[in-house]
């Protein structure tokens, strides 16, 4: 137990080991900065989140949210483990259906779909469509009735609930560029809008609060408005609500100071709230389903860097440098976010410096860790940040054409690529040459014998 993670632990040659896997071996083989996601505590996660959901309540289906880390390994394991998805953008959508993700499964989100997006989603079969604005009523109603289907679909409420979390990852006040507005009376709106076009199957609704919720009585509240407004619809249209979404957010701990709700207990708060609601408010229990993708992942990923160089600054501060940073996680950057990190190549030495983490991208706001306590750090050091799993590969970037890292997936003592890591050539792929700069690049190379590359 590293760290007070119970899935980390040293192994006999003194390293960091994850699903029975040499952590420094994985950094020498594949190279660094290299993320990786353990197998195992993702379906586990996924285990506790679909089965826990079952027993609570068997017309409940849990969705996990792509955006927090999708490739089509992870669509694949999100398949197998019963999970539905969560997509929220083509991108996204292509990436599940490339992977083989059973369409029917898929609820596609986002407040701007795109005509293109939504023709993709409506050709592919996606299960639902979460509408979000008016604009996107028309199309997808649209969209359907030239493919001659119905779209099922559910309406994205915003139901003025505070998730107590930092304000650009808070979604569910009426103040928000997401959803109709419960309170102002849009939501209802939008629900005799849908109900007018003849190709839209109205099946419920759908709302997100906000991510990383360290305590449950956001979601709580959202859970009894979401009813409520069932009740409502009941009483005064008639209409029977089929499907409450309550979207995701639970969160996890990114340092020991963290403590978020376990699995189980974010179910019976969630659930518990739900039925309890439902009973009060004399509705036929609606299915419901929950969107966790944070909860899912975050947990389950490494980022392995190598150290460079150190910056000591005598009475101020060390800065100890690695080969990524903002790139592939710029959740410190954008968030302020907080990580802890042990030496992957000696985790039993003891602490005996606060350094801050400096990533390589030039920003003076690229700092990974800003107190990071560690053994005296020399450069070639494997550095192991800890809860990268969750919005860090897919938020990352290509800022000063760094190519994004690898992704290995680690199981049982057995590790796979998941996804390659880029390649310079891969950073380069899409950009256009003027054709006077190929033809230079073209008679220099005649000129050196026609061997080799432009370069
Ligand atoms: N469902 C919907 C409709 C969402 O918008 C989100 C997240 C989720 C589910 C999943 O939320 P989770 O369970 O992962 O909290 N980039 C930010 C997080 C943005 C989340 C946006 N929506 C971060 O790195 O903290």
């Amino acid at each position: 137990m590293i760290l007070g993670r119970s899935y980390l632990t040293e192994n006999s040659k003194h390293h960091l080991e994850m699903g029975g896997c040499d952590l420094v071996k994985l950094a020498r083989k594949h190279g660094t900065p290299l993320y990786v996601m353990n197998e195992d505590l993702i379906r586990n996660n996924a285990r506790s989140l679909v089965r826990g959901a079952r027993e609570r309540f068997p017309r409940c289906d849990v969705a996990y949210a792509g955006k927090a880390f999708l490739c089509g390994w992870m669509c694949e394991v999100a398949a197998e483990e019963g999970m539905y998805l969560d997509v929220a953008s083509g991108g996204e959508l292509f990436t599940a259906v490339r992977a083989g993700f059973p369409a029917e499964r898929i609820i596609f989100h986002g407040n701007n779909k795109s005509w293109q997006e939504i023709l993709l989603g409506v050709q592919s079969g996606a299960g639902r469509f979460a509408l979000d604005n008016y604009l996107e009523i028309e199309m997808v109603n649209e969209a359907a009735k030239r493919a001659n289907r119905q779209a099922d679909v559910l309406i994205r409420v915003a139901p003025g609930v505070e998730a107590h979390t930092h304000r650009y990852i808070e979604t569910g006040m009426l103040d928000s560029k997401f959803g109709f507005g419960l309170e102002n009376g849009e939501a209802l709106r939008a629900f005799h809008r849908v109900r007018e076009q003849c190709s839209l199957r109205m099946r419920g609704f759908h709302c997100h609060i906000g991510s990383q919720i360290l305590e449950t009585g956001g979601l709580e509240i959202a859970a009894r408005r979401m009813v409520d407004f069932a009740a409502f619809l009941a009483a005064q249209e008639d209409f029977r609500t089929e499907e409450i979404d309550l979207g995701g957010g639970l969160g996890v701990r990114y340092t020991q100071a963290d403590d978020p709700p376990s699995i189980e207990k974010y179910l019976d708060a969630v659930t518990g709230t739900f039925l309890e609601e439902c009973r009060r408010q004399r509705v036929d229990p609606p299915r419901l389903l929950l969107e966790p993708g944070r909860a899912v992942v975050a947990e389950a990923g490494v980022t392995l860097y190598t150290t460079g160089a150190v910056k000591d600054i005598p009475g101020v501060r060390k800065y100890i440098a690695v080969d990524g940073g903002m790139v592939d996680n710029p959740r410190p950057a954008l968030y302020g976010a907080t990580y802890e990190a042990v030496l992957a190549n000696r985790p039993g030495d003891a602490a005996t410096e606060t350094v801050a983490i400096a990533g390589k991208s030039c920003e003076s706001g690229d700092i990974v860790i800003q107190d990071a306590r560690l053994p005296a750090s020399r450069p070639g050091d494997i550095l192991c940040v800890l809860t990268t799993g969750a919005y860090a590969y897919s938020m990352a970037s290509n800022y000063n054409r760094l190519p994004r890292p690898a992704v290995v997936a680690v199981s049982g003592g057995r590790s796979r690529v998941v996804v390659r890591r880029e390649t310079y050539e891969d950073v380069v792929s899409n950009d256009v040459l003027g054709r006077k700069t190929v033809e230079r690049l073209l008679a220099a190379a005649r000129a050196r014998g026609g061997e080799g590359s432009m370069v």
